[in-house]
């Protein structure tokens, strides 16, 4: 396979096991690159990309820019706290006015649910889902999958659960369906409280107790506690929550092997995992930020070549 088979990345759902395969060798080249004394290629020098931001983040919007740029594309960068947004101009006119600047890809995070996918039926331009509300984050869920394969040769077969707050996490649905595409086995631990109903009909076991989630698994992949997309008490107290599905030092030792730890950030330090673990050579949270450029350089390399053919 040489091209992706979609002309967006909207979410992990709607592409194929070989589209990630793609996408991680041609990430693999992007990773010598950036690792090269001159981090640069001229390959967009001819595209234009905007980043659209109606959400905060940290790792996903400073990954995609630099991606864009070790690539040579232009990019703008809109934030909607600075923006018209505050004025009631609605989503489409927003982005159609930056398209009238001749923008080539939109890079949108949003709060709404298939916000990707209402502009991809909208507007002319390549459209990557940089994480809309509690649905998907596709590139998050590529450079986990991506940084499994680096820590421990391959993903198909691995024991990989997903622990804490799955009710909300866009990250854990996009990390399901890329592992079971690659042939992982995924199971997810937290309150009973943070565990979509529909997760059965994902082919997903749950595993209420976090002890033996961590000795059944290869990888744990620590998710942050979303306290801004939560509306009413989902557990009793922070405290009894860390207890129940936090990860420390003494329960990693207390294993009789050792797994490895992921966390796609931002982390809540002594609540889902300690400091000391967080910090630690089991984890490989700062390889998932490191992974995320060269992966977000290949998704964009792989759309921007089905835009110029
Ligand atoms: N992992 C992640 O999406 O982090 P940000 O919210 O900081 O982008």
């Amino acid at each position: 396979m040489s091209e992706l088979s979609v002309n967006h990345l909207l979410g992990i759902k709607y592409i194929k096991e070989a589209d990630i395969q793609l996408i991680f060798e041609t990430a693999d080249h992007f990773k010598e690159v950036i690792n090269r004394p001159i981090k640069k290629v001229p390959s967009l020098r001819d595209i234009t990309i905007a980043n659209l931001f109606f959400e905060n983040s940290t790792r996903t919007r400073l990954s995609f820019e630099l991606a864009e740029k070790r690539l040579s594309a232009d990019v703008i960068n809109f934030s909607a706290a600075q923006s018209s947004v505050k004025k009631g101009e609605t989503l489409i006119d927003t982005v159609n006015n930056i398209l009238s600047m001749k923008v080539d890809m939109v890079v949108m995070r949003h709060p709404n649910p298939g916000a990707g996918v209402f502009l991809s039926q909208n507007i002319q331009a390549s459209i990557v889902n940089a994480g809309d509300g509690a649905h998907e984050h596709p590139t998050q869920a590529l450079l986990d999958s991506y940084s499994i394969r680096e820590r421990l040769g391959d993903v198909a077969g691995k024991n990989v659960v997903i622990v804490g707050d799955i009710l909300h996490s866009r990250v854990a649905l996009s990390n399901i369906f890329a592992l079971k595409l690659q042939g992982a086995n995924v199971k997810v631990c937290g309150p009973l409280t943070l565990i979509p109903k529909y997760i059965g009909t994902l082919g997903i076991e749950v595993e209420p107790d976090l002890r033996k989630a961590l000795q059944w698994c290869d990888v744990a992949n620590m998710l942050r506690v979303q306290n801004e997309r939560m509306d009413i008490s989902y557990f009793p107290s922070t405290r009894e929550y860390t207890q129940q599905f936090g990860v420390d030092r003494a329960l990693l030792d207390s294993l009789d092997k050792e797994i490895v730890i992921m966390h796609p950030g931002p982390i809540n330090r002594g609540v889902e995992i300690t400091s000391d673990v967080a910090d630690s050579k089991q984890a490989i949270i700062l390889n998932q930020v490191e992974n995320g450029v060269a992966i977000r350089m290949a998704v964009i390399y792989l759309l921007a070549s089905k835009i110029k053919n």
